[in-house]
């Protein structure tokens, strides 16, 4: 898959990096799809309901009741009839976005299987009540789309009667065929409001409202487009014509005209191979899972930390089973964790500031372990060497940092820039293993792991535990915050921070004689 995601991140990348100079990277709708989607979920339900009061649910009522709303109440109602159709349009063209980003971010395997497959049924609901949603007009474009329908369905061996005989004759169409509609119309977002609850069980903390100025912005744009170009219908449904010309809604029926050039058969076989990979994708090849976070007990204080800054709901808080006088433990379920590392980060004994065979956290990463890191840090510290030793902590979704091997400037990869814990930057600078550190994340607005940056953010303010303590020099710690293609912004960044270091003192360098204290538990945890 690597080959597809690869050009898809790359346009991506391009997109957030022009979209976050003209919005911002807190504004940056790329940033917020899924909360985009819920948003305009909720504008469609309300319209929906606005216009409904006036809609007459009769087969030969329906039209009028809607050409009323467009024309003679076009100030109201036909804008929310507007809105109702542009929000619908929106939702679908967010999906998609959200669908393709997901993807080529890799965010759709291992544990995250279960995200990427609850929002397949997401996907059939919403065509299914948008599809519907132009029938209940009831003008040529429904007379086209419900003859369509009724053939491609008489296809499938599972309906009585033909579906495709109600269309035949100009009266052969019944309300109760019409109504049938109406309730797949409504029925449908319902069900799937329930289904976006599933899809969102795995994922804690979800962000379902995009950042206020964002929605302001989406309704003015769509009020802006209500006027200038306000929802409008075809002529009456005639039963009794062939319908020829049509101003198709491409986001809901782009599919249609297919059915004018292949059969049946072949757009159903074509959309059931399209969605069997759609959701056989998180097992397709290369499979890559990393161990999950494992929990050492006897170095677990039940402090709720892990717990608290998991972005995945992976980390539940069980009553003791050890017998130490701590009342929890924290259990990590394998099925759910994407070894983000972030918990490691979060974990007060997570500290180098202790010997070799005591550098045990009380959750860690099997593959990239706390102990790991620090003798990675060592050995990224013996080749600086420069006028300013620059250690770059660079998580491995962010700017690319392959090459970043020098006297001046040495990279350390981690899973996540969450993952390392506060007190390491610290055990940087207090051990004079280098004049400055450099924390390289994803992008402002979109962690790879949702919340590594925000998590670091707050605890090198000191907002969120385990913060950086206040000896820490702040003025030698330097951050970054790009996509993988920002690889040059990171450079041009760290020559900057060279700059400014070279202005400061040198520090002290640290005591050496005798080994590094080990502390207690308790205190690391008061400490860290
Ligand atoms: C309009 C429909 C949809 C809405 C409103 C929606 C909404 C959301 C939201 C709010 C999140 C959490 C974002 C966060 O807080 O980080 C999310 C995550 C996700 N969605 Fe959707 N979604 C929709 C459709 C889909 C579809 C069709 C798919 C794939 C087939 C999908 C795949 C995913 C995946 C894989 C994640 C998890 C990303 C991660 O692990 O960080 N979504 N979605
Ligand atoms: S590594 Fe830790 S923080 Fe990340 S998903 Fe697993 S348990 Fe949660
Ligand atoms: S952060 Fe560490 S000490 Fe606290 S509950 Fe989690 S594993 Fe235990």
């Amino acid at each position: 898959m690597t080959f597809l995601q690869a050009p898809i991140r790359a346009f991506f990348a391009i997109l957030e990096s022009a979209l976050d100079r003209i919005f911002g990277a807190k504004f940056n709708p790329l940033y917020h799809l899924g909360a985009l989607g819920f948003f305009m979920y909720w504008v469609v339900a309300v319209t929906g309901i606005y216009i409904y009061i006036f809609f007459d649910t009769g087969i030969t009522e329906a039209y009028d009741s809607v050409e009323y709303m467009t024309h003679d109440q076009w100030y109201l109602a036909g804008v929310m009839r507007s809105f109702h159709r542009y929000a619908s349009d929106a939702m679908v063209l967010f999906m998609v976005i959200h669908i393709f980003r997901e993807f080529a971010m890799d965010r759709y395997r291992g544990a995250r299987w279960f995200t990427w497959v609850t929002g397949t049924p997401v996907m059939i609901l919403i065509f299914a009540s948008g599809i519907t949603g132009y029938w209940l007009v009831w003008d040529e474009l429904a007379q086209f789309i419900a003859v369509r329908s009724a053939e491609w369905l008489d296809w499938l061996p599972i309906f009585g009667t033909a579906i495709a005989a109600n269309f035949l004759t100009p009266d052969a169409l019944d309300d109760r065929f019409f109504t049938l509609m109406i309730f797949i119309h409504i029925a449908a977002p319902l069900i799937l409001l329930f289904i976006l609850w599933i899809h969102l069980q795995r994922v804690s903390n979800a962000v379902t409202n995009p950042p206020r100025a964002l929605a302001v912005g989406m309704m003015v744009a769509m009020l802006v487009l209500s006027l200038v170009k306000p929802a409008v219908s075809h002529g009456p449904a005639d039963l009794g014509t062939v319908v020829s010309v049509l101003d198709l809604d491409w986001f809901y029926l782009g599919m249609y005209p297919l059915l004018d050039y292949w059969s049946s058969g072949t757009v159903w076989a074509t959309l059931g191979v399209l969605l069997l990979i759609l959701l056989l994708l998180p097992w397709l090849p290369p499979m890559r899972r990393a161990a999950p976070a494992l929990v050492t007990l006897d170095q677990c204080n039940g402090c709720t930390r892990c717990q608290a800054d998991c972005p995945y709901a992976a980390i539940t808080m069980v009553p003791r089973t050890d017998g130490l006088k701590f009342d929890l433990q924290a259990e990590v379920n394998p099925d759910k964790c994407v070894s983000c590392g972030i918990c490691a980060g979060a974990c007060p004994t997570a500290t180098p500031f202790r010997r070799r065979a005591d550098l045990v956290a009380g959750i860690d990463l099997p593959d990239s372990s706390i102990a790991d890191l620090r003798d990675r840090i060592h050995a990224a510290a013996d080749l600086l060497g420069g006028k300013t030793r620059i250690l770059v902590m660079s998580c491995q979704h962010a700017a690319r940092t392959d090459d970043l091997v020098g006297p001046e400037a040495t990279a350390v990869k981690v899973p996540c820039i969450g993952a390392i814990p506060p007190s390491f930057i610290d055990y940087m600078l207090s051990e004079g293993l280098a004049d400055g550190v450099m924390l390289s994340g994803c992008s402002e607005g979109e962690c790879y792991n949702r919340f590594g940056g925000h998590w670091t953010k707050a605890r090198l303010e000191g907002t969120r535990d385990p913060n950086l303590r206040k000896r820490v020099p702040r003025e030698r710690i330097g951050t970054f915050w790009g996509n993988k293609m920002q690889g040059g912004g990171l450079r041009r960044e760290i020559e900057r921070f060279a700059g400014s270091l070279a202005d400061l003192p040198k520090p002290p360098l640290p005591d050496r004689s005798g080994p590094p204290p080990a502390p207690s538990r308790s205190k690391e945890a008061s400490d860290a």
